[in-house]
This record gives C-alpha cells, sequence and structure tokens, in this order.
C-alpha cells in the first residue's frame, strides 16, 4: 500500500506556504537575516508545537514567519517545499500565502512575489511540478486591507489563480468579505475560502452564498447541517480536507475520530492535503497513510481521492488529462 500511495499523482489543494517553514530552515533563514527567534534548538521548536486550538497555532505561524525578508527566503521556503512534496509523488501544488502578514512586517509584495513566482517557475522546470498561486486573506484584518491587497496585487494578475480567506475563524464570518472576492471575480480571478474548520455550517454557506466560492477550505463541519450536505455534493464542492491539521488542532481528538468517512458516505467531492506540514507532522503522502490507517481505505478510494484533486486543481488542461491518464493506469 505504501508504494502505491507513494507513487500515487497527488495534487496538494490546500497548503499553506508559510507552514511548510521547517524548524532547520527557520533557523538558517534566522541566521541569515539576524533575527533573533526565541528559541534554542530544532528541538525545542518542534516540542513547542503542541496546540490547543487554532488560534494557539496562529500564534506560532505568524511568529515564525518573521524569519522571511528577501525575495531569496521566499523562494527558499517554496523550493524547499517543493522538493519534499516532488519526493513524495506530488505531481501538482496550488500554494496559498498570506500576503497581508508579510506587509505588516513591513515586506513589500514584490519581495513575496519575486521569491515565490522565481521558485514556482523553477519547480516546474526541474521538479516536473506544476503549480497554482492562492492569494490568501486574512480574515481577522480589516475587509478595507484585503481589499488593498487586492488592488495591489495587479500587476501580478496573471500569475494568480485565485484568491482565498483564512486565519482564526470563529467570529470571523464570510460575508463582510463579499465585495472584496465580487471584485477579484470581476478582475477574473475566482475565491476559495477556509470555512467549517472550527466555524460552523452557516460559514460555509456563507463561503458559497456571499463569497461564490469554488472550492472550501476544511468544510468538515458541514456534517451538522444536512441540507448544506446535500447542496455540496449536488454541486459537486470540492472540500480540502485536512485530516491531520484536524487533529493537531484539535478539531478532532484522533485520526479514528475523523469525519472523513462519513463524508465520504454522504457523496462528497473530497480531496486529502497537509495545510501547514511543518506544524503538523507531515506532509500530503503522510496525511494519505494517516487515513490509511485509521479508515483501512483501499487503493480505489484513494484513486478517486487523488482524481477529485487533479480535477480540482488550477493547472492547463492538457496537463491535468495527462495527469488523470497517469491515474488510470
Ligand atoms: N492559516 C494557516 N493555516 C490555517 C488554518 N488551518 N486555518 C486557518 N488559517 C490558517
Ligand atoms: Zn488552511
Amino acid at each position: 500500500m505504501d508504494t502505491f500511495l507513494k507513487a500515487l499523482p497527488k495534487a496538494e489543494l490546500h497548503l499553506h506556504i508559510e507552514g511548510s517553514l521547517e524548524p532547520e530552515l527557520m533557523f538558517g533563514l534566522a541566521r541569515r537575516n539576524g533575527v533573533d527567534l526565541p528559541y534554542q534548538s530544532v528541538e525545542e521548536v518542534r516540542a513547542a508545537y503542541d496546540f490547543s486550538d487554532l488560534q494557539s497555532f496562529l500564534d506560532l505561524y505568524y511568529q515564525g514567519m518573521a524569519v522571511l525578508q528577501t525575495p531569496r527566503d521566499f523562494h527558499d521556503l517554496a523550493m524547499d517545499y517543493f522538493r519534499r512534496a516532488a519526493s513524495e509523488g506530488v505531481v501538482h501544488v496550488d500554494l496559498s500565502f498570506d500576503p497581508q502578514a508579510h506587509l505588516k512586517r513591513g515586506i513589500g509584495l514584490d519581495v513575496q512575489m519575486e521569491g515565490l513566482l522565481g521558485a514556482m517557475d523553477e519547480a516546474e522546470r526541474e521538479l516536473d511540478l506544476s503549480t497554482g498561486l492562492i492569494l490568501s486573506f486574512l480574515r481577522d484584518e480589516p475587509v478595507a486591507s484585503a481589499a488593498e491587497v487586492l488592488e495591489q496585487a495587479q500587476p501580478w494578475l496573471d500569475r494568480i489563480d485565485a484568491v482565498g480567506l483564512d486565519s482564526a475563524e470563529m467570529g470571523y464570518p464570510p460575508g463582510p468579505f463579499a465585495e472584496v472576492f465580487r471584485r477579484a471575480r470581476e478582475l477574473g480571478i475566482p475565491g476559495v475560502a477556509h470555512a467549517g474548520e472550527e466555524g460552523p455550517p452557516e460559514y460555509i454557506q456563507g463561503a458559497l452564498d456571499d463569497l461564490q466560492v469554488i472550492r472550501v477550505d476544511h468544510g468538515v463541519r458541514c456534517l451538522e447541517d444536512p441540507g448544506l450536505v446535500r447542496r455540496l455534493k449536488e454541486e459537486r464542492v470540492p472540500l480540502t480536507v485536512c485530516p491531520l491539521s484536524n487533529v493537531r488542532l484539535k478539531v478532532v481528538e484522533r485520526m479514528t475520530d475523523h469525519p472523513l468517512p462519513r463524508l465520504l458516505a454522504a457523496g462528497l467531492t473530497l480531496t486529502i492535503n497537509s495545510d501547514d506540514p511543518a506544524y503538523f507532522g507531515g506532509g500530503v503522502l503522510d496525511n494519505y497513510r494517516a487515513c490509511h490507517s485509521a479508515f483501512g481505505w483501499g487503493q480505489e478510494t484513494f484513486r478517486q481521492l487523488a482524481r477529485n484533486a487533479l480535477e480540482a486543481a488550477f493547472m492547463p488542461e492538457a496537463r491535468r488529462q495527462a495527469l488523470l491518464t497517469e491515474l488510470a493506469v
């Protein structure tokens, strides 16, 4: 099974590139940029990754990214992840990034884009890894700030595949961002949004109605609303589920409690993803493996999950068809 899961052409649709910052690289970049870290060793960093909920993770996530200062740092961060992903049989990544988290620290969008786009081009050339880019807005920052970032992003619109919505969910429903997502669609950019990770099913409904998203990130709490489950199924809305993340952030207590089998039985369009692999104990392959251990799924289930991801990914049609053919044999 392990050989099969590794060889499966996997697409990762839910990956925060800042959440792929491994402690080793964090120390390397801190040294390069003269940034003080509140840790003495890699072991101490890993020991600090003991989260009680989403916010306790976000506090360390925003702190960790302070080492990212130059285009080269963003490039090295992304390449470090792309190499690891390619070695695990990942063939495509839709990576998201949080521009506001860097702008707040005085790091311009041009710095971020130069580093990330350079790495994406290099990955396509050297690792045969295709990539899509999602510009994510922080839902716990003012809507005006999101609107401003979208306008600032105009020079790179041809490289941005979607806008997203992430960060602290409870108390931050999607509705207020409707106008920003409408503006993005006017610019030709579709939306995706985190919803129903910690937040209630109403936030998933809001992401569909108010933001008109084409994918829902997480979405696991949809099960609390049968009408919503019916709608997600009928409209074939892809959910980017991140099981190891849900365990580490205590959305569920353990893998065997995860709602994935129920989501699958409900006929939803599911994909398996890593979210923040450096913080949650593994990449896409580890998430597939964890599902195999917990649920005992067979090859056909994993093939279907991988097919869902290829079908929902932001990639050129010719590549999608080639990868779907590869998956079928
Ligand atoms: N930012 C990075 N990871 C996130 C997650 N799992 N939920 C919300 N915002 C995030
Ligand atoms: Zn996420």
